[in-house]
């Protein structure tokens, strides 16, 4: 990300202290990357140590500050447990927390096994809820305050084909979003969620458009002509995680240039038209992927 675009003045995160989940690649490092740049310490979490310690070194490198690396799967609600516990001793408690980690790829519903909706519900779905519980029930025990953001898509409101356990796992997280904003308001904590259209990521392409099928570029219809860039993503959500916006809270904000909406939601239409061997083939391909 050229962190020249970002809208906001140096200092602006001072003494924030920010978990992004997922912080070792894709959004979560940019939003990451963002937060650091701006003053807070932030913890990336992810599942493999390697990738995090590179990111987090490559971020000092080139902004100073503090990113410090976490491993930990946060299907795992131990792990994260003591996560939480890391950080806390680490310099005491968050003041934020980013929702980003996720998992997805395409498939016809039919295809998916009981495991394959569970790899994409038990990250998105009860992980997001596992981190969120942990840190909110400090926070709440503690006095403290905190800021959640949710990275959710815009298929929490239309729902979407082909995508359909990550379109059921993110709607119930915007659902969450929008409860404890009421249940834990009253605790100085605040929920919001961005629903980014898209902003292509290597793990994104390699599950969601294999071998350049699929929905992943939907530039010719979208009224921006063009997909979303990092900067763009990471102002929403230094504005929604930054001191200043403390009155927004229970909010989804799509960030699509309005291509999604106008679509009625289907830009996955054209894999209506694939057959079984295509079908066979793409999934040999996601499998295949490395990328996270
Ligand atoms: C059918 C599939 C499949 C496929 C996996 N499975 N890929 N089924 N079609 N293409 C099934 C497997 O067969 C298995 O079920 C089960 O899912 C678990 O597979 P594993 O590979 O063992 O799972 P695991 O190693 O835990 O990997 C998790 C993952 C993987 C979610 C499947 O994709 C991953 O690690 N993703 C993280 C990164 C990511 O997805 N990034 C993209 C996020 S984009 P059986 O029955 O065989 O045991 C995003 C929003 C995009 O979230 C928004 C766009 C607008």
């Amino acid at each position: 990300m050229d962190v020249s675009q970002l809208m906001f003045r140096p200092g602006l995160m001072e003494g924030e202290r920010i978990l992004v989940t997922g912080g070792g690649t894709g959004l979560g490092r940019e939003m990451a990357e963002a937060f650091l740049k701006l003053g807070a310490t932030v913890y990336i979490c992810g599942r493999r140590q390697g990738k995090l310690d590179e990111t987090a070194q490559e971020l000092m490198a080139q902004h100073g500050g503090k990113v410090v690396p976490m491993t930990c799967d946060i299907r795992d609600a131990d792990a994260i447990h003591a996560m939480i516990d890391a950080i806390w001793a680490d310099g005491g408690a968050l003041t934020g927390v980013v929702n980003n980690a996720a998992g997805n790829f395409i498939s016809r519903t039919e295809d998916l096994s009981v495991n394959g909706f569970n790899a994409i519900a038990d990250i998105v779905f009860r992980g997001t809820f596992y981190v969120t519980l942990d840190v909110g029930k400090r926070i709440k025990a503690e006095g403290g305050r905190c800021n959640f953001l949710a990275i959710l898509t815009t298929w929490v409101w239309n729902g979407s084909a082909f995508v359909v356990p990550s379109a059921m796992s993110k709607s119930a997280i915007n659902t969450m979003t929008q409860s404890l904003a009421v249940e834990w308001g009253r605790y100085n904590m605040r929920f919001n969620a961005i629903a980014p259209g898209l902003f292509p990521t290597k793990g994104m392409s390699a599950r969601l458009s294999p071998g350049g099928r699929g929905g992943n570029s939907n530039n010719e219809i979208n009224p921006m002509g063009r997909h979303g860039e990092m900067h763009e993503l990471a102002n929403l959500a230094v504005f929604l995680m930054g001191p200043g916006a403390e009155y927004v809270n229970g909010q989804t904000i799509a960030i699509d240039g309005a291509g999604y909406q106008a679509t009625g939601g289907t830009f996955w239409a054209p894999l209506h038209a694939l057959g079984d061997a295509e079908w066979d083939q793409m999934r040999a391909m996601i499998k295949g992927t490395n990328e996270k």
